[in-house]
């Protein structure tokens, strides 16, 4: 049985679980923003205190792969940071996350007025992507997800979740399962996995008959894979409030996180069943009443907003500002996936909620950062700029509020996974040039 007590680690699976070398501590000087939390400690931040992230000058020093502090360090190599922003390595808490192949002729079909329901009802959709799946190698779904990992890593993305939802069938979802963690051994990001087992209902059986496997299946997810939530797609093309109670149940008698995807492309009240059912997330909510803010805003559980899906989709917005203002816990994730979001980059992601939502760089950057790292239970390790919490770190080449304004660049300069730099955006190379060499090469991927 994989770990389960936090996210993966992985400098330690990458390297096969050798010792590795400890990197030279680094502090980097000068920079014109720093984003920091009100107060050290907190493991979320309701959206209305977002406006109580600071943003100075200063330093920061990273030594053995933890933060130390905002003091420079005697014996520390230097990176020169005038004129960027440094921010906490940024969480995706929801990505599709292995998969395989693209759904581009699906785009073109819904850029000419056909909606995802008709998709997906004559085959298409998620169950184009299982066939997919079905016929590939392992190797070359890995591949794939390596390739989109790294694209994610260059955007400034250093824990991600991925999910199973393509198998369609309890054989397949255990193969996505499995993939997923194998998967976590080939990136530089720390990972969390969920088992999305209640995704679309395969031909030939009926909700209940697939919850029924679902049932049957879980004690095999929680002996044989690292997943440490379940999720359901709720909608009237998939699952219903039955089977969403009836996974909540599951949850909590394995001791699983449950995660959901609700209010997508249509109404159907599901935030306060999914609530009840113990729910740590609403992920999607573009069509939810304004009615149920003040429910989620009181509960703990996290409104998980895709901006990607809905621009993708052309689908209706959630009510994105009354949920911050209400004081819900707000996270915004890529929801990376070939049919409804072929999105990596979080930065992108911001663009659209601070024009769309019209959020502030503070309220999306707290969505990117400790509230996403809450939803995967993280928050103690990442998500945040504080002494002790893991040394992933975010070098951007502007202040914060470029991220939206200059939408589309990638304002990402250098990323630092558990202290060590993973990636130096060529052009950026000048900042690092006191850095041991071997070092710097670590970060040429
Ligand atoms: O989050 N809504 C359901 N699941 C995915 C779409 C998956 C697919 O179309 O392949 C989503 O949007
Ligand atoms: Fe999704």
């Amino acid at each position: 049985m994989r770990p389960r007590d936090g996210c993966e680690d992985a400098d330690a699976r990458s390297r096969g679980g050798v010792t590795i070398e400890t990197a030279a501590p680094l502090t980097l000087t000068g920079a014109s923003q720093i984003l920091r939390p009100p107060q050290n400690g907190l493991t979320r931040l309701a959206g209305n205190r977002a406006g109580e992230l600071t943003l100075e000058p200063g330093d920061l020093t990273l030594a053995d792969g933890v933060i130390v502090g905002f003091e420079p360090d005697a014996g520390s190599v230097r990176v020169r940071c005038d004129g960027c922003a440094i921010v906490p390595g940024f969480v995706d808490a929801h990505t599709h996350l292995p998969f395989v192949g693209w759904r581009a002729e699906e785009y073109a079909m819904k850029l000419g007025g056909v909606p995802y329901e008709e998709i997906a009802r004559a085959g298409g959709g998620i169950r184009s992507t299982a066939r997919s799946f079905a016929r590939a190698t392992d190797e070359a779904v890995l591949s794939q997800s390596r390739e989109l990992a790294d694209e994610m890593l260059r955007h400034g993305t250093t824990t991600f979740e991925g999910k199973s939802g393509y198998g369609l069938s309890m054989d397949g979802e255990l193969r996505a399962l499995a993939l997923g963690d194998a998967l976590a051994d080939q990136v530089l990001q720390r990972t969390v996995s969920t088992a999305l087992l209640a995704h679309a209902v395969p031909d030939g059986l009926s909700a209940s008959e697939w919850m029924d496997q679902v049932a049957g299946v879980v004690g095999r997810v929680v002996a044989e894979t690292s997943a440490r939530a379940l999720d359901i797609f709720v909608e009237a093309i998939a699952f219903d409030h039955d089977a969403l109670r009836r996974m909540g149940t599951l949850a909590r008698d394995h001791g699983l996180a449950l995660r959901t995807h609700v209010e997508q492309l249509s109404t159907m009240g599901s935030v306060p069943v999914a609530i009840g059912a113990g729910a740590r997330s609403v992920d999607h909510l573009a069509c939810m009443p304004v009615e149920d803010v003040a429910a989620l805003a009181e509960a703990d559980c996290a409104a998980v907003l895709l901006p990607g899906a809905e621009f993708i989709g052309d689908e209706h917005l959630p009510p994105a500002r009354a949920l911050i203002d209400a004081g819900a816990i707000c996270v915004l994730a890529s929801d990376l996936n070939p049919g409804t979001s072929p999105v990596t980059s979080l930065p992108l992601i911001i663009g659209l909620a601070a024009r769309r939502y019209r959020w502030t760089i503070r309220e999306a950057l707290l969505a990117v950062t400790l509230n996403a790292a809450w939803v995967l239970e993280c928050s103690d390790v990442v998500g945040s700029l504080e002494p002790g919490k893991r040394a992933d770190v975010v070098l951007l080449d502007g202040p914060v509020e470029q991220i939206p304004y200059r939408f589309g660049h990638n304002p990402v300069a250098a990323v630092i996974v558990g202290g060590r730099p993973a990636w130096i955006r060529p052009d950026q190379a000048w900042r690092f040039a006191s850095l041991p060499p071997a070092q710097r090469e670590a970060g040429g991927r």
